[in-house]
Formats: C-alpha cells, sequence, structure tokens
C-alpha cells in the first residue's frame, strides 16, 4: 500500500492523546496554538520513496513536485533532498524553490499566462523547462528570450480532451478548458517553433489532466494520446522530440470512500501504455502534488461554541475554516477528524455534529455529519489528510492571520511557517497623507 492510500500520516499513534511524528498533538497545540497545520516528515519522505521504488525500472524518470499543492522552503528543502524536480507556476513559487536551494535545472515554469517579469525571473534563474500553453506566450519568450541572448528548452501544454471522473473545477484536460493548445493547433504552434522561434527548443509535450484521479485508464489514455502525438510530429516534421510530461493528478484517501491507486499501479499503467505503443520516448516527466504532501498534513483546531438548532442538527464551531482550508466550501470537499485527547474522549457518549468555522459565510463548514465523541470547548481536534492545497489556497478572509504550520519527525517539532500576527496583516497597508489625522 502506497502512502496516498492512507488518510492518516503514517507516523500516527493512538497514545493517551494522538502523537505524530512522536509528537502529541494536544501539547503541539497548547505550544504553537491553533489552527495549526502538521507536516510529518516521516510520511512526506515515505511517498516520495513510494514513487521512486514504482518507477526505478525507468532510467530516464524525472519525478517533479507539482508546488501548488504545498510550497514552502522547507517542504522544497525535502523534496529537493528525495531528488525530485519541481512544477512551478509563478515567480513565488520560483523564488521560493530557488531559496530553498533546489536543482534549478529540474524546476519546470508552468502556466496559462505567464508575465513577462515571472518569464524574466525564470530565464535568470535558469529553470530547466517552460510548458509553452498558447500563441502569444511562444512569441513572448521567444522575444525575452531573444533579448537575452538564450535559448529555451521547452515543452508544449497541450489539451488531450480527456474528461476524467473528478470535480469540474479540477478537470484540466477536456477540451474545453482554459489550458494549453488543442490537438488542432499542434501543428502550426510546432511549424512556428521551427521556422520563426529560433530561441526556443521544442524537446516534447505535456499535459495534464485533472486532480485527485482514481482511474488509472485516464492516465492510460492520456499517455497514449501523448505518445501518439509525438510520434507523429516526429514523423511530419522530422524532429526528435523525446520528452513526455504527463502532469500530475494521483488521487489521495480524504474519506473511507475514496480509493485512490497505488502508486505501482499507476507506474504498471505507465509502463503498459508505453509498451502498446512501442514508441522511444526515453524521458518521462511526472508532476504530482495532491499525493506527495496531503497525507503528511493534518491541521488542529480548538473547539469553541455549539449550538443545536431546531431540525436536531448540533453545529460545533473551531477557531478555523474556509480560510484556511477553502476546500470544502470551493468543492464540498470531505475530510476525517478525532478528537486529539484519545484515551479522555473514549469515556464520552458518541454523538453525530457538523464542524463549522469561524469565518462569515454559511458556507464555512469544514464537515458535516461526522460522528465523533462529544466535543467540549477548549478540545482540540485534527483533521486528516489537509496537506495539499490548503496552506497554499489559504486567504486572510475577515482579517484573520494565517496559522502557523510545523513539522515534526523524531519527537520533534520545528516551525516551518511562523503565525501571522496583527501586524503582518497591515503591513502592507497604506494610508494616503491627505487621510491622516
Ligand atoms: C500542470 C499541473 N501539473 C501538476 C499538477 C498537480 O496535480 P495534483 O496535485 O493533482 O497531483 C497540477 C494541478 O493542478 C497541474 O495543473
Amino acid at each position: 500500500m502506497s502512502v496516498n492510500q492512507s488518510i492518516k500520516p503514517v507516523s500516527l499513534e493512538y497514545k493517551e492523546n494522538l502523537t505524530i511524528g512522536g509528537c502529541d498533538l494536544k501539547k503541539l497545540a497548547e505550544k504553537y496554538g491553533t489552527p495549526l497545520y502538521v507536516i510529518d516528515e516521516l510520511t512526506l519522505r515515505g511517498i516520495c520513496r513510494d514513487y521512486k521504488e514504482a518507477f526505478k525500472e525507468y532510467k530516464n524518470i524525472h519525478l517533479m513536485y507539482a508546488s501548488k499543492a504545498l510550497c514552502t522552503s522547507a517542504v522544497a528543502r525535502i523534496l529537493d533532498d528525495e531528488g525530485f524536480g519541481f512544477d512551478t507556476v509563478s515567480a513565488g513559487e520560483i523564488y521560493t524553490v530557488y531559496r530553498a536551494g533546489a536543482d534549478m535545472s529540474k524546476v519546470l515554469f508552468n502556466g496559462n499566462n505567464k508575465s513577462v517579469r515571472e518569464i524574466e525571473l525564470a530565464l535568470d534563474l535558469k529553470v530547466g523547462r517552460f510548458s509553452v500553453d498558447n500563441f502569444y506566450e511562444a512569441e513572448l519568450l521567444n522575444n525575452i528570450a531573444d533579448k537575452k541572448g538564450v535559448k529555451v528548452d521547452i515543452l508544449l501544454r497541450i489539451t488531450p480532451g480527456i474528461e476524467c471522473h473528478t470535480h469540474d473545477y479540477i478537470q484540466t484536460g477536456q477540451v474545453d478548458s482554459k489550458f494549453g493548445f488543442d490537438l488542432s493547433q499542434v501543428d502550426k504552434i510546432v511549424d512556428l517553433i521551427i521556422n520563426k522561434y529560433k530561441n526556443l527548443n521544442l524537446r516534447g509535450l505535456h499535459a495534464h489532466i485533472g486532480s485527485q484521479i482514481f482511474e488509472l485508464k485516464s492516465f492510460y489514455d492520456e499517455i497514449e494520446i501523448l505518445v501518439r502525438e509525438i510520434a507523429r510530429i516526429n514523423k511530419k516534421f522530422g524532429l526528435k522530440l523525446d520528452e513526455m510530461n504527463m502532469g500530475g493528478g494521483l488521487g489521495v484517501k480524504y474519506t473511507e470512500d475514496d480509493t485512490p491507486p497505488d502508486v505501482k499501479d499507476l507506474a504498471k499503467a505507465v509502463a503498459e501504455a508505453m509498451n502498446k505503443y512501442s514508441v522511444e520516448i526515453p524521458t518521462i516527466y511526472l508532476e504530482p502534488g495532491r499525493s506527495i504532501i496531503s497525507t503528511s498534513g493534518v491541521t488542529l483546531y480548538t473547539v469553541g461554541s455549539s449550538k443545536v438548532v431546531p431540525n436536531g442538527r448540533k453545529y460545533v464551531a473551531v477557531d478555523g475554516g474556509m480560510a484556511d482550508n477553502p476546500r470544502p466550501s470551493m468543492y464540498q470537499a470531505k475530510y476525517v477528524a478525532e478528537g486529539v485527547n484519545v484515551s479522555e474522549m473514549a469515556q464520552r457518549p458518541k454523538e453525530k455534529v457538523t464542524i463549522a468555522g469561524r469565518f462569515c459565510e454559511s458556507g464555512d463548514i469544514l464537515i458535516e455529519n461526522i460522528e465523533l465523541p462529544e466535543l467540549r470547548s477548549g478540545d482540540v481536534i485534527c483533521v486528516y489528510n489537509t496537506g495539499a492545497y490548503n496552506y497554499s489556497m489559504s486567504s486572510n478572509y475577515n482579517k484573520v492571520e494565517k496559522p502557523a504550520m510545523v513539522l515534526v519527525n523524531n519527537s520533534q517539532s520545528d516551525i516551518i511557517v511562523y503565525r501571522e500576527t496583527l501586524d503582518d496583516l497591515i503591513s502592507k497597508d497604506s494610508i494616503p497623507d491627505r487621510l491622516r489625522k
């Protein structure tokens, strides 16, 4: 079983209180305050090894972490240490991985509307590949590269026309998508690169079909299209494209209803699809995000108020919600939670409750109808599988400080993101002189 198939971090232990990485979660909440993001290093390194082990048969496999899932300096250090490159989509992500000491030759710059400033930064910091998304960007990148006197290795992002079964907002490979060239545009852009854009060096194709995918068939179909398209381009234009980036997308287990495949089975599906078409594509890039970081992360919250409404539903409010985890309100994402004071809670009667956030939206509900031992004000709860797309999509809605994040391992906890302060919240504000008292 690979790490993405577990709801909870691999180092989790049920002692008097829940512990992760040998650290008592109740004590972590006391020490660092809540809400608190906790990242388990053992789980993170575990999934990295699952990927490396599963794909070890491939000599030219490039494992990149899609840093959009969670991009902090310490996480980037661990991923670089595990030999991963990075899929980045902004100057901020590029700068973070650069400052964390990543090997920039293993960084891909991706995105559907890269700015001039971002392209210049990426070229200055020598990212290894650009994934060119559209005609406008190809021309822009070529012009900037020309001015800088450099030649840029690129992949073309294509929309393979695959509809995988996941939430509409996280599907990206269907024809009606804002990302990439559709297949009818590929010849035109290849022709432009060969004949006009002399500062672009086309190395291969890139696609990403969506996120939280459970069906290996979707990846199989995607590879089929990438491989066929590469072979077709090579033949038609006399090229030797030899790189295929199949994106990320492997799902994780948020609740018992989720059935993500083992990483080994993903590797098997890739092998089968490649063998079927027996095309020489020596280099394969994979850029998983969610499946790398999700399981290693949990969020701790403290229970505050509660109320029972006339229809009998009990709301229990915690000190965080949609600003630190927008996924439930954005796309009805489901989570599992537990109280951290395990042995004490075992004595309490169970009840069905709805965990509400503290933000001013009725939709700010973290978990609906979950069965838990009766929760009391001051209790700390642990929500599982919050490593991906929680902190990275967090906001300061209601002018609330973003939580801290700690890394746990070997009974040690280290701050990797400091909690914001009230002064942080107004640090970028400015009052024009004419309004001052
Ligand atoms: C181009 C690209 N690659 C990789 C990923 C990572 O996907 P996931 O987190 O599902 O693995 C994304 C996510 O949106 C993406 O857009």
